[in-house]
């Protein structure tokens, strides 16, 4: 069912209250989600981006109680990953001669996917424009590596929307479309967790292009993304949000993760979120069990961290392979400005510690020297050593 974005717009998506998780099982899905697409209905008719492609035969089907697809002028792709082209192909089956337009790069990753390359691709780039009638026309800004090397966002003037693809976006399911009619804290939450999980290795970039953009002057009223909440009230808010996160983001927090076998770990774990509360009242503590708790709500909250302390008993002179596995993930994530230390106890050799420094260093973070590290089973003078290491974390 069609909704009404604005004028001659409309959301023709997926609505995908089942989604449990994305990128195959790499990004859970807590709050279902969307895959935003597109309908503009000018002189030109346009479609902007498709679905994924286990529901590419009801977009398909949705798409014509919509359109009669012959009278489709052009698809706009603004970005090849197939969670908003997967339905392309089926589409493509019923008008094999519509001209797609789309980056250079999206040809490459669209041809890779679907081994299609008679389509009619149209190159664009930064600036080029399509006058599709009635006096508006669509603007094209690549994004590069916001998040692919082919992403970019097309802007239509005229009605002042910019349709901005996975920027600004959130795995969340939005039944009414709307970010101000959104619950505010699952949407916000979810736009910080798709920012710290997704585009947060780009940060340098987004800082980039948001200042490109915004030297464009271009009047935004809709900034339609291509998952999640579509924002109309006030929609630099959620650009300025971006601003300030892909500049090393911090609030005042601490994250404390950790996995243990026998509990000797988790104990040090507790005390070091003990001592950093009664350090620093003010200071926002957070404790997760690596091995139980969701990993990228891990990362959300490490985003939204000052320091973090992490932790694991040492096992086959390494560390526990749920914590080596969270620490490979945490190097991808890239964060800035953050500090960390290291804790776990051990039975014999103790190379733990040092395994979990090596790795956080790689991460990015600066370790700190206080660690808390434990033969057996923590002593009440070695938990103590948790003042020196929240001390560290806190300075
Ligand atoms: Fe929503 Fe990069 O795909």
């Amino acid at each position: 069912m069609h909704k009404l974005i604005k004028n001659n717009v409309t959301w023709v998506g997926k609505m995908d209250w089942e989604l449990t998780s994305f990128h195959g099982a790499d990004y859970s899905v807590n709050n279902g989600s969307s895959q935003n697409a597109y309908l503009i209905k000018e002189g030109k008719n346009v479609l902007i981006d498709t679905v994924w492609g286990p529901h590419a035969d009801g977009f398909v089907e949705n798409l014509q109680q919509e359109i009669d697809l012959e009278k489709i002028d052009l698809i706009v792709i603004n970005h090849g990953e197939t969670d908003h082209t997967g339905a392309l192909p089926k589409l493509m089956e019923r008008i094999p001669n519509v001209p797609i337009y789309c980056t250079a790069n999206a040809v490459k990753s669209l041809t890779g996917q679907y081994h299609h390359p008679e389509w009619n691709f149209n190159v664009v780039k930064t600036g080029d424009s399509i006058d599709i009638g009635n006096g508006k026309s669509l603007v094209f800004v690549e994004m590069r590596m916001l998040h692919w090397p082919d992403s970019m966002a097309t802007y239509m003037t005229g009605d002042n929307i910019l349709f901005s693809n996975d920027a600004f976006g959130q795995h969340l399911a939005v039944e009414e479309l709307w970010a101000d009619l959104a619950d505010p804290c699952t949407l916000w939450e979810e736009a910080i967790k798709y920012y710290a999980n997704i585009l947060n290795p780009f940060s340098p970039l987004v800082k980039r292009k948001i200042d490109e953009v915004l030297a464009l002057n271009l009047p935004i009223d809709i900034i339609a993304t291509s998952h999640g909440a579509i924002w109309r009230d006030n929609p630099a808010q959620i650009v300025e949000a971006y601003y300030k996160w892909s500049q090393a983001y911090q609030e005042d927090q601490i994250t404390i993760a950790y996995d243990s076998m026998w509990q000797g770990t988790e104990k040090i774990a507790h005390r070091i979120a003990a001592e950093v509360a009664a350090q620093s009242p003010s200071t926002r503590v957070k404790l997760f069990n690596i091995a139980t708790t969701d990993k990228n709500d891990i990362m959300t909250q490490v985003f939204k961290s000052k320091a973090i302390a992490v932790g694991s008993p040492t096992v086959h002179q390494g560390i526990l392979s749920s914590v080596s596995g969270w620490l490979e993930f945490l190097k991808e994530l890239k964060f800035k400005g953050k500090k960390a230390a290291v804790f776990g106890c051990y039975g014999w050799s103790g190379e733990g510690n040092q395994v979990l420094r090596d790795g956080l260093t790689e991460a990015g973070f600066a370790v700190v020297a206080p660690e808390i590290k434990c033969s057996w089973n923590p002593l009440p003078h070695e938990l103590d050593r948790a003042r020196e290491l929240a001390a560290a974390l806190l300075e």
